[in-house]
């Protein structure tokens, strides 16, 4: 496994694979990696000759009032990690090289970037984009895994491509959870033990309110129903709603046919997403 911290060191691997003519498959992540980042890797494995994974915590998506220095890092642990996953490159660039002095260019998106996570965290979606961009032309992947467990970002990441007809194709990996249902997060380690048994509710109560959807109920009720559960299992959700999954649009009052659940909810001062698919009846 090669590790490269350097662009030119980077471009030089990239001159060889191509001579080589195998494909890559990148895993932009940022590092702290869980079982939810190595099932992306496996599924990179699966679709590419090659697979890269991007360790990089990005400053430009955390907000003025997220504190970017305390985000967690392993960098040893991580590489111990990816070695043992059969990553073949890790690419952990300084932020002065991702962002030299000078650069004034970012991508805006609109679309399925606006509300949910790009009104709590104006800015963030610029920083995804702009990085994971960024990502693929340094990397020149032919292909890139991304998790459903951000389902926003998949959807934003997913209508960059397309708008600036990248050669990237964008795969999305289920998400990755706890016997329990928590979805693996890094922000789970900042829950306190009284806290970890309560997390997986929020999955729980989800697939009730999907259950109910299934089942025919109409949705404002089930959606303010599932919110009150929440709010007394001790969480204080900031959205829960049915949209529609590509455009991340309010789902149309009796539509039928693949919905998405979406969900923001603060468990002490963890901020917890998740989401899952709902099929809804005729
Ligand atoms: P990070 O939070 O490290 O996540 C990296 C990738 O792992 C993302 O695609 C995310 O959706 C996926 N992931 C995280 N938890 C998962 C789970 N439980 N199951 C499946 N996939 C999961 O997301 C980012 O980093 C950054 O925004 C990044 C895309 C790297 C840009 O900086």
């Amino acid at each position: 496994m090669r590790v490269v911290r350097d662009l030119a060191e980077l471009q030089e691997a990239r001159a060889v694979r191509c001579a080589a003519g195998g494909s890559l498959g990148l895993v932009p992540t940022m590092g702290t990696l869980h079982r939810g980042h190595l099932e992306l890797v496996k599924a990179a494995q699966r679709h590419a000759d090659q697979v890269a994974v991007s360790i990089f915590v990005n400053p430009l998506q955390f907000g003025p009032t997220e504190d970017l220095s305390r985000y967690p890092r392993d960098e040893i642990g991580d590489l111990e990690k990816l070695r043992i996953a059969g990553c073949d490159l890790v690419w952990m660039p300084p932020v002065a090289a991702m962002y030299p002095s000078g650069a004034a260019t970012t991508i805006d998106v609109g679309g399925p970037a606006v509300g949910f996570e790009g009104t709590a965290r104006p800015g963030h979606f610029r920083g995804v984009a702009t990085v994971c961009t960024k990502l693929f032309q340094q990397t020149g992947a032919n292909v890139a895994v991304f998790g459903e467990k951000d389902w926003q970002q998949l959807k934003v990441v997913r209508r960059v491509v397309t708008d600036l007809d990248m050669a990237v194709r964008i795969i999305g990996h289920a998400t990755v959870r706890e016997n329990d249902g928590l979805a693996f997060s890094s922000r789970n380690a900042r829950l306190s033990s009284d806290q970890r048994v309560l997390a997986p509710q929020l999955a729980q109560v989800m697939r009730d309110a999907a259950r109910d959807l299934v089942s025919g109920a109409l949705p404002d009720a089930v959606l303010a129903a599932a919110q009150t559960r929440l709010r007394a299992t001790g969480f204080m959700p900031h959205y829960l709603v049915l949209v529609e999954p590509d455009t991340l649009r309010a789902w149309p009052q009796n539509r039928r046919g693949e919905a998405r659940l979406l969900a923001a909810a603060q468990l002490g001062d963890v901020r917890m997403l998740d989401n899952m698919a709902v099929r809804l009846p005729g």
